[in-house]
């Protein structure tokens, strides 16, 4: 929409604080439930046992799906806000903590390292140019033989919101309307396999992408 500022992380972390009551809409798309359904039978499985870090987990929508058969979960956000919505949720296993952390930087975490991490719907909203060095960094906290699970959304013409316009980096970018009449632009990458293993680093190892209707997974171990 013409006036829409163009979106920067601040924005978007702004946008996300604004939308988190009602966030969890797009988790009722009709078209997505079959999807939905599957990917939360296979999630617990991967973590079973781990210290998992939950990167940018929002209003919590995987969180008690990932973290099932977890030994601890943190799940982290920017937005207290969005946390606010997870932790209100009747249903989290017990070994989830909630804490307020920069995924950019978790700085937040001290010095605390985990075995596995998981980000749900946030490697898409990365600047490309930043992807190596928010892996670099997530990789720092995670033990060698730690296990990464990246989530996200695939570009459906039916189903997803349309792109609006790309950058010279090859940034996608997406209009989003708000209840309170506002617009937003975000940032909404949509990585093919190759682009996304390409962009993992050295200490990945063993890839597997797994593509479901509406949503793309990427498994991965560390040495
Ligand atoms: C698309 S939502 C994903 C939420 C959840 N993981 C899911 O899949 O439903 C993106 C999330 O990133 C959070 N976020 C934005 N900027 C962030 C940052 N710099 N560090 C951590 N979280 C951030 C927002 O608050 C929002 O909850």
């Amino acid at each position: 929409m013409a006036g829409t500022p163009a979106a920067t992380p601040h924005s978007m972390a702004q946008y996300y604080r604004q939308r988190a009551a009602c966030y969890e809409r797009v988790y009722a798309k009709p078209e997505r439930q079959a999807d939905l359904r599957a990917m939360e039978a296979w999630l617990p499985g991967l973590f079973a046992g781990r210290r998992v870090l939950e990167i940018a987990t929002g209003t919590g929508w995987w969180t008690p799906h990932g973290a099932a058969q977890a030994a601890h979960w943190r799940a982290t956000d920017l937005n207290p806000e969005t946390l606010a919505v997870a932790r209100a949720k009747p249903a989290m296993p017990a070994g989830v903590q909630f804490q307020t952390v920069d995924a950019y930087t978790l700085a937040e975490l001290g010095d605390d390292t985990f075995d596995a991490a998981y980000a749900g719907c946030w490697w898409s909203h990365v600047p490309l140019a930043r992807l190596p060095a928010w892996l670099d960094t997530l990789h720092a906290r995670l033990a060698p033989g730690a296990v990464v699970v990246m989530l996200d959304n695939r570009f459906v013409p039916t189903s997803s919101t349309p792109i609006t316009r790309s950058d010279a980096d090859g940034n996608t970018y997406q209009l989003r309307p708000l209840d309170d009449g506002s617009t937003h632009e975000v940032l909404k990458n949509f990585p093919t396999p190759d682009q996304a293993v390409a962009a993992l680093g050295p200490r990945a190892r063993d890839a597997q992408w797994v593509d479901w209707t509406h949503y793309w997974a990427l498994v991965y171990t560390l040495s």
